[in-house]
């Protein structure tokens, strides 16, 4: 079925709800056999996924809903998929909330959730290219975190602000003393920008205006921007469109919300990989800044989709502000999946030695070392990951001590992006690297020197003895002064 035959069941809009879920239960079977599945990540049960949408602890609940296509592993009209968890570990699938069923939408684009009083509010785009103008903003709520009702006076906000364009999208909401603000993306003239809005109930809006934009060299459009407190800090996040390097900033700085100026102090990159996009950050109850992005990237090749799936979420990530920067780290609660541990006494590694992780095995894995550098000479130290029993077939995290950088090479990983990510990174006094590597079936997120660093990809080996481990320097010798590494159990059943 189509988008247009399912448009015209308008009087039945729950059985396009029900559809949906169908028809991502039906392509569950295909999607079950895939080898690349992964263990601990949020990923649809079939079908398609982008961007995480509406983050939130809701009712003491994690809830994760995110761009869905469910009829095909391919971008598609966008419904809302959605997951909970009481542990932001392990997620547990919901019905699909949002399916592009009204006359003003042939897709539910990104957007974000707020708690309203005890009523859980989506904020979201409601896009349709024939549409003047195209992208227009939409709420709808619920009772219960599960079913999803959408605003008679859809949409809240109907027009794009002067300073954009109809391209305007993904609305961020959050509450600063008695007011609802909210952040979307936009751009005009190739300067991607992320404009305010105010409001007092969550229906009617009024523009502030830009609250920042690109220098020039960020992109034309700022997609999914994300503005929140940080200590005392305020860090806009955003994720650059039509970019090839350098996709995803942050920008610490300052917010005034009497002049409504944000005062830019700092900016970097979130993640370095190639897989990393449109992430979005909530506040749980606990205070903490907590950070799920998109572990995939327009134009990547998906070999999952020959098994009728695409698409899936990071790790959850708790940022932080270190040394003026910011650093994202693993949440604390992913130790929960720890088991089987292997923790190795301090030694050397030679150059031309092999063999030393030969105990480590397995496709769902979290390592973490420090190594040092031990004399002279040396000129690359690090990792390989996921090695085929033949070790043709590997992917390289190595620090590229000549040039100062830290570096994934997926050029042997298997099927898909053949990419070499490098970033500059410098050792801790001068000669320690300690890294954090999560691996999931078909995923390596590598966090360096307390998360000061991270790169998330997406790998697809295809020989099913990629499950070894080594570690490796060349020019010179290096000391692992400590290294564990543990089996990650699957969240998933
Ligand atoms: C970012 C994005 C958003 C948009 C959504 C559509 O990846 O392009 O700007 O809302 O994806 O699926």
């Amino acid at each position: 079925m189509n988008h247009q035959e399912l448009n015209n069941s308008e009087n039945d809009k729950l059985t396009l709800l029900e559809k949906a879920n169908q028809a991502v239960l039906e392509n569950s079977k295909v999607a079950r056999e895939c080898p690349y599945r992964l263990h601990y990540h949020i990923m649809a049960t079939s079908g398609w996924i982008n961007d995480p949408n509406g983050l939130i602890q809701y009712k003491g609940e994690y809830h994760v809903f995110f761009q869905h296509y469910p009829y095909s592993p391919a971008w598609g009209p966008m419904h809302w998929g959605h997951v909970v968890s009481s542990d932001l570990v392990h997620w547990k699938h919901k019905p699909i909330a949002l399916a592009p069923e009204e006359s003003y939408e042939k897709g539910c684009f990104s957007g974000s959730a707020v708690d309203d009083n005890g009523i859980l509010t989506l904020i979201y785009t409601a896009h349709d290219d024939t549409a003047v103008p195209k992208e227009v903003q939409c709420i709808a709520t619920s009772l219960d975190g599960t079913v999803f009702t959408k605003h008679d006076h859809n949409p809240v906000i109907n027009s794009f602000p002067k300073d954009g364009t109809d391209d305007f999208r993904d609305p961020k909401v959050w509450k600063y003393k008695d007011n609802w603000y909210l952040i979307a993306a936009t751009g005009k003239d190739g300067i991607g920008k992320a404009v305010l809005y105010k409001s007092d109930d969550l229906r009617e809006w009024a523009y502030i205006g830009v609250v920042c934009e690109s220098d020039g060299t960020q992109g034309d459009i700022w997609e999914c921007p994300d503005l929140f407190k940080l200590g005392d800090k305020d860090i806009l996040i955003t994720s650059l469109m039509h970019m090839k390097n350098g996709k995803n900033i942050f920008i610490i700085g300052d917010m005034n919300y009497e002049t409504y100026k944000f005062t830019k102090f700092k900016s970097g990159e979130i993640d370095f990989g190639d897989d990393f996009y449109a992430a979005q950050t909530f506040e749980d109850d606990n205070g903490r800044r907590i950070l799920i992005g998109w572990m995939d990237m327009w134009g990547s090749e998906f070999p999952t989709q020959k098994n009728a799936w695409a698409g899936a979420l990071t790790i959850p990530r708790e940022l932080e502000i270190k040394n003026g920067s910011l650093i994202s780290k693993p949440i604390e609660e992913l130790k929960k999946l720890r088991c089987n541990e292997k923790a190795y006494e301090a030694f050397f590694v030679n150059e031309c030695g092999t063999n030393y992780l030969s105990a480590l095995e397995g496709d769902s894995l979290e390592i973490e070392a420090s190594i040092r550098l031990s004399g002279e000479g040396v000129t690359r130290f690090g990792f390989v990951l996921r090695e085929s029993k033949d070790k043709k077939e590997k992917t390289i995290l190595y620090y590229d001590h000549h040039n100062g950088e830290l570096v994934i090479d997926k050029s042997m990983s298997g099927l898909g992006n053949k990419a070499v990510n490098k970033t500059k990174l410098n050792l801790i006094d001068g000669d320690t690297l300690n890294l954090s590597i999560f691996i999931d079936t078909s995923s390596i997120e590598v966090f360096a020197n307390g998360g000061e660093i991270v790169m998330s990809n997406r790998i697809y080996p295809s020989n099913n003895t990629s499950k070894y481990y080594d570690i490796f320097s060349t020019g010179g010798m290096i000391e692992v002064q400590s290294l564990k590494a543990w089996s990650l159990k699957a969240i998933w059943d």
